[in-house]
């Protein structure tokens, strides 16, 4: 039993070792392309310089599973004074009386069989920073992980998050 428990520790070690290996050979082959986004929005302006908190924001990020993103109403609070002349603050305005949402690209994205609670992990003293970087110091968000397999794993282990597959595996 403990031979076979070993040689299973083995295979899940080469597994991982080697979803590991390939995810930075392709972040090194593909080096990280961020999305345009429709409106130049800066983090380093809103949550660095100007101190507006995470959750603020991404208001669902300590009760559920996704952190969410902001509605144009939220831009507006400020922006119906703050920067009104802008072109870019603009864009929001117009955004705001078509009735359309502002089509935000995802730039952190995990296969849809995969269970990623945010709350949980807020819960379990993990920072927004620990995952996403320096966000407070990025014009533009820059993707400092790659959400898989192994990069979820190797945290696990030394955190005692969960490691068994149907954990993450929906
Ligand atoms: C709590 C208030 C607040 C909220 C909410 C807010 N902003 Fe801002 N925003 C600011 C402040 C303060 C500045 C900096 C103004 C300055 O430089 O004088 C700013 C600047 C900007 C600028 C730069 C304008 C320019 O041309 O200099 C853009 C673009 C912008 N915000 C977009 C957004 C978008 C999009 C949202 C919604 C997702 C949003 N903001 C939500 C306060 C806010
Ligand atoms: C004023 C509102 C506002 C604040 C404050 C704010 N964000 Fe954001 N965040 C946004 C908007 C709007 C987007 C979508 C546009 C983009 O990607 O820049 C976004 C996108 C993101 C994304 C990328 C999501 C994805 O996969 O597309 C991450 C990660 C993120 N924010 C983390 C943070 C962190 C961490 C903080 C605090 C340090 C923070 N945000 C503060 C409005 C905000
Ligand atoms: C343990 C790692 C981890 C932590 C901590 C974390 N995130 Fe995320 N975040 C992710 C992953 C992984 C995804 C992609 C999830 C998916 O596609 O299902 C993501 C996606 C996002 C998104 C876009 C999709 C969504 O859920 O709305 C935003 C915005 C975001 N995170 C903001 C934040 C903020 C703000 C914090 C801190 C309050 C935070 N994250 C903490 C790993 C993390
Ligand atoms: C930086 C560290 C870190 C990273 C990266 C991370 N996690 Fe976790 N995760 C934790 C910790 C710590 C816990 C335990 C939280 C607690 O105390 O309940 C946890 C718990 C979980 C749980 C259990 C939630 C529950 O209901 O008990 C799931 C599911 C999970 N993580 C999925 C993921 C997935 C999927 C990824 C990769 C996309 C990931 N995690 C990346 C640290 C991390
Ligand atoms: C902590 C979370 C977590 C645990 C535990 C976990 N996985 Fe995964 N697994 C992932 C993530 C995240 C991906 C990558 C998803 C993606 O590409 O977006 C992945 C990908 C995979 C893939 C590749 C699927 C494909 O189509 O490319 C296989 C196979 C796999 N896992 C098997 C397992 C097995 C077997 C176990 C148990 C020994 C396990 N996983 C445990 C998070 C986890």
């Amino acid at each position: 039993m403990r031979k076979v428990l070993v040689a299973f520790g083995t295979v899940i070690g080469i597994v991982v070792a080697s979803l590991l290996g390939s995810s930075l050979l392709y972040a090194y082959v593909f080096p990280s392309q961020e999305p345009r986004q429709p409106i130049a929005f800066n983090h380093k302006l809103h949550a660095g310089d100007n101190g507006i908190p995470c959750l603020f924001c991404h208001v669902y990020a300590t009760k559920s599973r996704v952190a969410g993103v902001p509605s144009v109403q939220k831009c507006v609070e400020c922006h119906s004074s703050i920067k009104r002349d802008s072109p870019e603050v603009q864009k929001i305005l117009s955004y705001m009386d078509s009735g359309k949402p502002i089509p935000w690209v995802k730039v952190y994205n995990a296969a849809d069989y995969i269970y990623f609670p945010h709350n949980r992990h807020l819960k379990g003293g993990v920072a927004c920073e620990e995952c996403h970087g320096n966000v407070k110091s990025m014009t533009r968000i820059v993707r400092y992980a790659t959400p898989g397999m192994g990069w979820c794993l190797i945290c696990h282990q030394k955190r005692n998050g969960p490691t068994d597959c149907w954990a993450c595996h929906i």
